[in-house]
């Protein structure tokens, strides 16, 4: 079933755990690195899902500061992998103006991998109405650390007083600084956790988990965890009631 009309609360920036590579290969007999490719395609799939179903932010879980702890071979076929996909969907990105960005420490990623992502993003960084960003060598965990490095600093030097430190100055120093935080996460694969993405930036973000494995992630699957999301009621903190009240003023 198709989302015909747009509802108030549609998603403006989903989160994407993409799971379940290895185990769709595994049963199917094929290598892991096969499952990583099929998943490439589902990451093309769902760039463009995005766009048609207008949603303006989409950020992929492409590899985690621990995936290096896979075997070697495994590691760099996924970086082949990130460079065959910057080089394939750049020209689709610059020609649908979908601008690049990538959160994570991108210094310790391979040099010409760095390099590709660096262009890629240098290639559409005038575009602002689609956004796809990649997650590479990201932990939430050193994204906190070196915001807290950056404040400190701040502090050190004079720019920073103590008493002023808030969220918005954490938030300021978080790699998705020029980013809404997201509304919906989406794991495929049946795994229900978090895996160090985007903790502190979801702490409102609804969760949504589905058992396709991500090869085999579709437009018809975002369109069912879109209507998840939209059937729930996001609260803050709110009453049921003050929820339905502030609606009833905004109209
Ligand atoms: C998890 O599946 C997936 C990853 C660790 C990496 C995701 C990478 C891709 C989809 C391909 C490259 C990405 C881009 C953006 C081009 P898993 O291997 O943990 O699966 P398993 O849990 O079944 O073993």
């Amino acid at each position: 079933m198709g989302i015909d009309s747009k509802p108030t609360n549609y998603p403006n920036h989903i989160g994407m755990i993409m799971d379940g590579n290895g185990r769709w290969a595994k049963e199917r007999g094929l290598s892991r690195n096969k499952g990583h490719r099929q998943g490439v395609e589902a990451c093309q799939r769902v760039v463009k899902a995005c766009q048609e179903l207008d949603v303006h932010y989409l950020t992929l879980y492409a590899f985690s500061a621990e995936n290096w702890k896979r075997p070697e071979s495994e590691v760099n076929a996924l970086m082949e992998l990130l460079e065959y996909f910057l080089a394939k969907e750049l020209k689709t990105l610059v020609e649908k103006k979908i601008r690049l960005r990538a959160i994570g420490r991108l210094d310790g990623l391979p040099a010409h991998l760095n390099r590709a992502v660096v262009e890629a993003i240098d290639a559409t960084k005038e575009f602002n109405e689609w956004n796809l960003t990649l997650a590479l060598n990201y932990s939430s965990r050193n994204e906190i650390v070196d915001a807290a490095k950056s404040i400190s600093n701040a502090v050190a030097e004079g720019r920073l007083s103590v008493g002023d430190i808030d969220w918005d100055t954490f938030a300021e120093g978080m790699y998705t600084h020029d980013l809404p935080d997201p509304d919906l996460i989406i794991r495929t694969s049946g795994e229900n956790r978090l895996s160090n993405f985007l903790m502190m930036q979801s702490a409102y973000a609804e969760l949504v988990f589905t058992d396709t494995y991500w090869p085999d992630f579709t437009k018809a699957h975002l369109e069912e965890c879109i209507k998840t999301y939209c059937a729930r009621e996001r609260r803050y903190g709110l009453t049921g009631e003050q929820v339905s009240k502030k609606k009833l003023v905004s109209k």
